[in-house]
């Protein structure tokens, strides 16, 4: 399903949004652009709700403390688009191709993430200032 040999290409998985508050925001996407609701996991440190538009998730998380990732991005520069998630084929493969390319990884190794798929983030300085997060199909 995941193999080289039966390639998906790489895809946007999902868009991660750090908002202060989910129950506030969640209507405009769910009941306005009418983006159907996705339960998922709560993961380091948020709180998340998950709207699908099409293919792709939009993640609306919040945080439940202030020092979590979320808690401090807020803090520094407001609610907004935190990071973009791209699905690949081979995850441990392009994870190397880019700690080979010079890329700072912030997992070394893959971890599981929201949507109980193995992901990793790469650190923003190597990629433009964008926060992205590699996953599994
Ligand atoms: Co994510």
């Amino acid at each position: 399903m995941n193999s080289p040999s039966n390639p998906r290409g790489t895809r946007i998985a999902h868009l991660g949004i750090a908002v202060r508050d989910l129950e506030a925001i969640l209507p405009f996407y769910r009941d306005l652009l009418q983006l159907p609701e996705v339960p998922l996991d709560n993961a380091d440190g948020a709180r998340i709700a998950g709207v699908a538009a099409g293919e792709s998730l939009v993640e609306l998380l919040q945080a439940e403390s202030d020092d979590s990732p979320i808690g401090k991005f807020v803090a520094k520069r407001g609610p907004g688009i935190h990071h973009i998630c791209f699905a690949v084929d081979d995850l441990d493969a392009t994870l190397h191709r880019c700690k080979a390319a010079g890329i700072r990884l912030i997992d070394e190794t893959p971890r599981i993430g929201a949507e109980k798929k193995r992901i990793a983030f790469l650190h923003p300085s190597s990629t433009a200032g964008v926060l992205i997060e590699l996953s599994e199909h």
